[in-house]
């Protein structure tokens, strides 16, 4: 008899690989089907998580005790209907893995009696074998019929990640907040390196330059909270400097103008919580980062500078 649950694969991408080899070495569930879009799809990630059938038909699934869906959040609605209509795998547990959507994306097939879940690994899948280190020590939150989160609740902390009930909150506001803290950071290091390189410095040197002083900032994040641990100009109250970056960048660096007044208006609430700078010197910063004349350079050109001018009494 077979004491190992049973797991089923479809859509073995980043995630997929990642979470079923951890699975697969732990000896959490036995690895059953793999199924991508491609054959030969399948047959790299069977190679990559060691073990696993290479499938690309949803109607060539054997009857398994669990089904995680980790396909593009795009076509886990479809493949939910295609596997309704197999109709082989009522009683099994589905979870899908997207932080974006809820997991009654998969109420037809919970309709038919399989219990459903989603579990949000927080962590980034882009290389799979740095991310299977990654996920020990890591948290996933979860969401779904309760049996199901209690399974999937342990079979996660079996290969390390830490499961958290999401309870009934806007996965669409969670979701948002959980890519402001990873692909967002990523969008500012990158905009960070394209103004370095206008300034003449080398990007990939410069990314090697900035890896020490990130960790740090960082660390400190970490240890001393996201108050306490503000640093910079605006931490400071230093109207000057802002002016002159204001000034710099739209000169030099118009494109990039408007990403930095939003960033340095959600840094001002920070730094008033800080208390290190004078209120009067953060109303001014405020006042300087809401003028007309720093609002018109942008990427979307002369047409768009208008339109702000025009219709944006408010200010954004
Ligand atoms: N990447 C991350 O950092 C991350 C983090 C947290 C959560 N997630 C979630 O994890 C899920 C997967 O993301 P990912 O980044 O791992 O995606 P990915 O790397 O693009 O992989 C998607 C996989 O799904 C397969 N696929 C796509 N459509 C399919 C279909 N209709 N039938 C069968 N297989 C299909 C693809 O196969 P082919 O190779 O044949 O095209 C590919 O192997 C998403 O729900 C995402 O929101 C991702």
């Amino acid at each position: 008899m077979n004491l190992i649950p049973t797991l089923s694969v479809i859509g073995c991408g980043r995630l997929g690989k990642t979470i079923t080899r951890l699975f697969h070495e732990k000896q959490v569930f036995q690895i059953v089907d793999i199924l991508n879009r491609s054959l030969k799809s399948s047959d790299e990630a069977v190679r990559f998580v060691g073990a696993g059938r290479p499938i690309d038909r949803i109607s060539n699934l054997e009857k398994v005790d669990v089904i995680l869906i980790s396909a593009a959040d795009a076509s886990i609605k479809s493949i939910a209907h295609e596997l309704r209509r197999t109709g082989s795998h009522d009683s099994a547990i589905i979870f899908h893995a997207s932080g974006a959507l809820s997991y009654h994306i998969l109420d037809s097939l919970a309709e038919r009696g399989a219990l459903t879940a989603s579990v949000h690994p927080m962590v980034t899948f882009s290389d799979p074998e740095r991310a299977t280190q990654d996920v020990p020590g890591s948290y996933c939150s979860i969401e779904g019929h309760p049996d199901a989160r209690k399974f999937l609740g342990d079979a996660f902390r079996n290969i390390g990640s830490n499961p958290f009930d999401l309870g009934d909150v806007s996965k669409s506001q969670y979701h948002a907040a959980a890519v402001f803290v990873s692909n967002y950071v990523t969008a500012v290091v990158h905009t960070g390196l394209d103004i370095f390189t206008q300034v003449g410095f080398d990007r990939e040197h410069w990314l090697k330059v900035l890896q020490p002083g990130i960790a740090s900032i960082v660390n400190s994040l970490f240890q001393e909270g996201t108050v306490a641990s503000l640093t910079g100009p605006i931490s400071r109250g230093d109207v000057n400097v802002i002016e002159g970056h204001l000034k710099a960048l739209k000169t030099n660096s118009p494109e990039n103008l408007d990403l930095y007044r939003h960033l340095a208006l959600a840094t001002v609430p920070i730094s008033r919580e800080k208390g290190l700078a004078a209120s009067e010197s953060l109303n001014k910063i405020e006042e300087l980062l809401r003028l007309p004349e720093f609002k018109t350079a942008s990427k979307w050109g002369s047409g768009w500078a208008v339109w702000l001018l025009v219709f944006d009494p408010i200010g954004i």
